[in-house]
């Protein structure tokens, strides 16, 4: 019963933060289902958002070299670099 009152309150207050928020939470979760096997949030802790979006999407493309194909979309990866350039 405490658990499911927390956890509206938590979805309230992701939706009420805004879309940078609401972005960087799905970023979080992108990361933690399709990179966190390999890749620690940490390791890109510092980085430009921008840069390392590039990155991806070079890999996405197919023209970089990466161990895993990555599939995401533009908006996923955008959401994706913010949350791995901020570490947490
Ligand atoms: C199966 C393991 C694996 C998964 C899953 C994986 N990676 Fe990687 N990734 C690697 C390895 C190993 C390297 C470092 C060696 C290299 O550069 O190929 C790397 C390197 C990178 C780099 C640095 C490339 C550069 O040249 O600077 C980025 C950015 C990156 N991964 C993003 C991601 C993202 C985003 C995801 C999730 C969508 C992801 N990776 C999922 C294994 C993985």
């Amino acid at each position: 019963m405490k658990m499911s009152k927390v956890l509206v309150v938590t979805v309230a207050a992701v939706g009420a933060a805004g879309w940078g928020m609401a972005a960087h939470a799905d970023g979080k979760a992108k990361f933690e289902a399709d990179c966190a096997e390999c890749h620690e949030a940490g390791d890109f802790a510092g980085e430009d958002a921008k840069a390392l979006a590039d990155t991806i999407k070079k890999i996405a493309a197919g023209q970089q070299k990466h161990k895993s194909k990555i599939t995401l979309t533009d908006a996923e990866i955008t959401s994706v670099a913010a949350f791995m350039a901020a570490g947490k």
